[in-house]
């Protein structure tokens, strides 16, 4: 258990194409709430997806341009909304990576501007770090060792997680991530962006029997992934198929969402088992798809194993996310970072 004084963070996020900043509120242990209590007093997040959707996917240049407009509005309406000023925040927590250069630097160069305006100290925060926190807003049962699933559009990993900010990267994907994979999909299909939503929204009306995809890295000794040759086998499908109908596109979204979540839970739980973890986390913008969250409660359950996953609105990328990493990590390291753009930064120990 840690002891801490009650401090306010403001965290911001512009690693991909959300505008986001929050204020988090972290109460020290009480004898009714013995980790302490988190509350988000606010968390504004300013999506672009009109914007990239006619070009589907994530215009870099447009990106950083929409951070520009956005950040000054959104962090008024994050103070407002946390009926907060500046003078009571403690900390800020700033994504640094990974995520699109140009992007990231939008969101570090208002941090900066804001820490030495209002004197306040910056911590630098990795955005996949950000993510395996947001299982831990209210959950008091987490045991470590635990295990990280975290599926994005950027990222595929398994994460293990000793402590607060003790992390080992077990697997990665070598190719394309879960989510990356989900939009190309959709993208082959016309079906619009973000694909995610979209394909797993059809998937609930197809057959995933109908049709045989592979499931690939299933049966490899690592536990890392691929999903490139999967995204191949659906593109090769749908050129043998030729006009589909709304039925059969059903049953080819199920087919593909259900090999992607059968090798994500499936290497999960052997990998759960081989390091011995007493709970499992999953996050990441893919956590929103409900068959896999479905999916791997279950699963966890037998092994009777903890089982957590985000609540919906922290699923995609949030600013709270990141300002309550910030909080750990200001408690736990003694390393301070430079605040620097690291558009590849990868997870390691604070
Ligand atoms: O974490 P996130 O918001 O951004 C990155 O850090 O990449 O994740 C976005 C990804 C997109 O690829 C999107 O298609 C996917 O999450 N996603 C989903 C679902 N909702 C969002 N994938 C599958 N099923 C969903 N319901
Ligand atoms: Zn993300």
């Amino acid at each position: 258990m840690l002891s801490f004084p009650s401090m306010k963070i403001l965290g911001i996020e512009t690693s991909c194409d959300e505008t986001s900043i929050a204020v988090l509120e972290v109460n020290p242990p009480t004898r009714k709430a013995s980790e302490g209590t988190v509350k988000v007093l606010s968390n504004i997040v300013s999506s672009q997806v009109k914007i990239h959707a006619p070009y589907g996917g994530v215009v870099p240049s447009l990106a950083a341009r929409e951070h520009e407009k956005n950040l000054k509005p959104v962090f008024e309406k994050a103070l407002k909304e946390a009926k907060n000023e500046m003078s009571e925040i403690n900390l800020i927590a700033v994504t640094v990576g990974p995520g699109l250069e140009i992007a990231l630097w939008k969101g570090i160069n208002f941090s900066k501007g804001l820490a030495q305006e209002f004197k306040k100290p910056i911590i630098a925060i990795n955005h996949l770090e950000g993510h395996i926190y947001s299982n831990f807003f209210k959950s008091k049962k987490i045991k470590f060792p635990a295990l990280n699933l975290i599926v994005s559009g950027g990222h595929t990993q398994l994460v293990l997680m000793t402590g607060h900010g003790k992390f080992k990267i077990i697997g990665e994907t070598q190719d394309d991530a879960a989510g990356e994979a989900f939009d190309k999909v959709a993208k082959m299909m016309n079906l619009g962006y973000p694909g995610g939503p979209i394909v797993s929204k059809l998937a609930e009306k197809g057959n995933p029997k109908k049709f045989q995809l592979p499931r690939p890295m299933l049966n490899q000794k690592n536990y890392n992934f691929s999903f490139s040759g999967l995204k191949t086998a659906v593109l090769y499908l749908l050129k043998e198929l030729g006009q589909i109908n709304q039925k059969t596109m059903a049953d080819i979204c199920a087919s593909f969402q259900q090999a992607v979540i059968d090798v994500l839970v499936q290497k999960t739980i052997k990998a759960a088992k081989e390091y011995k973890s007493k709970s499992i986390l999953l996050s990441g913008g893919v956590s929103a798809n409900k068959l896999l969250r479905k999916t791997l409660q279950k699963e966890t359950k037998k092994l009777k194993m903890f089982y957590s996953q985000p609540d919906f609105q922290y699923t995609t990328d949030n600013a709270a996310m990141i300002a309550l990493a910030g909080f750990y990590k200001n408690k736990v390291s003694k390393k301070s970072e430079k605040l620097i753009a690291s558009p590849n930064l990868k997870i390691k120990k604070w």
